[in-house]
């Protein structure tokens, strides 16, 4: 593979900059660099951001431009909080906000309220199996009852559940066309959910969810920092920084530009 002196060199910056890098950043800079190339050597397609990347990574938004152009990201504390998540991360945050002022004006338990607030915020790291990610990403930090219905409500959005009034969402003859039939993994999903004794946690998110898309209905964290307080475990060290099995998830949402 050819490599361009020159325009290796442009990556790295002035000439003084070049002399003051030690010769193993050198190498790996190199690296780096082929490494791109040969990607770009070696891919086709001009796709810029992939479908199911998140919102803060560029993913599609509602308004078909990404939250990363609209808005310029703030610092975070230092020991971040879900609601500093909610404030400098997850903002708007338009449809969990509803989905969860539904589930608070119908009387729900707090767990639920809960579930509601926390079921898509995932979708800012990632959207492809969101409620898979989004369990993962709460569990150490929810019930178990949060946790489930967060992963199972992805399934379920796409099965009708008459006792409840739950349809079909029109939203998904527009994303995913009128003939879409789910995956069978899903469809697996589905069928494990409807028979087991906690199906009703995942299947209330679902219901919530479709009060949730209204543009007009202006929403707040504020009526939520209570719940939040009872039911979810904040780490004290911050989100991010507590050593769990998913602390680099919120650590990539701070840190969402870092290279590597
Ligand atoms: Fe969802
Ligand atoms: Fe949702």
């Amino acid at each position: 593979m050819q490599i361009d002196r020159r325009a290796f060199f442009a990556t790295l910056g002035t000439a003084a900059a070049i002399n003051a890098m030690p010769s193993e950043a050198l190498a790996d800079a190199l690296e780096h660099h082929m490494m791109g190339n040969l990607d770009a050597e070696t891919t086709t397609n001009d796709l810029k951001v992939r479908r199911g990347a998140g919102l803060l990574f560029g993913g599609p938004g509602p308004s078909g431009k990404s939250p990363a152009e609209l808005m310029k990201l703030e610092p975070m504390p230092e020991k971040p909080t879900l609601v500093d998540f909610f404030r400098y991360r997850f903002a708007p945050a338009t449809h969990v906000l509803q989905s969860a002022t539904d589930a608070m004006k119908k009387g729900e338990k707090e767990e639920l309220i809960l579930a509601c607030l926390l079921h898509d915020v995932v979708l800012n790291l990632i959207k492809v199996d969101h409620g898979w990610w989004g369990a993962q990403m709460m569990e150490p930090y929810v019930s178990e009852k949060i946790s489930w219905g967060i992963r199972y409500h992805q399934a379920l959005r796409f099965y009708p559940d008459p006792s409840v009034g739950y349809e079909y969402p029109e939203l998904y003859n527009q994303i995913f066309g009128k003939d879409y039939v789910p995956p069978p993994y899903v469809k697996q999903a589905y069928e494990y959910a409807r028979n087991h004794k906690s199906y009703m946690d995942a299947r209330m998110i679902t219901v919530h969810d479709l009060y949730a898309f209204d543009p007009a209905m202006k929403v707040s964290i504020d009526p939520f920092i209570d719940i939040i307080g009872r039911h979810f475990k904040q780490p004290k060290e911050g989100l991010g920084y507590d050593n769990s099995p998913v602390a680099h998830m919120w650590r990539t949402l701070i840190f969402p530009d870092n290279p590597l």
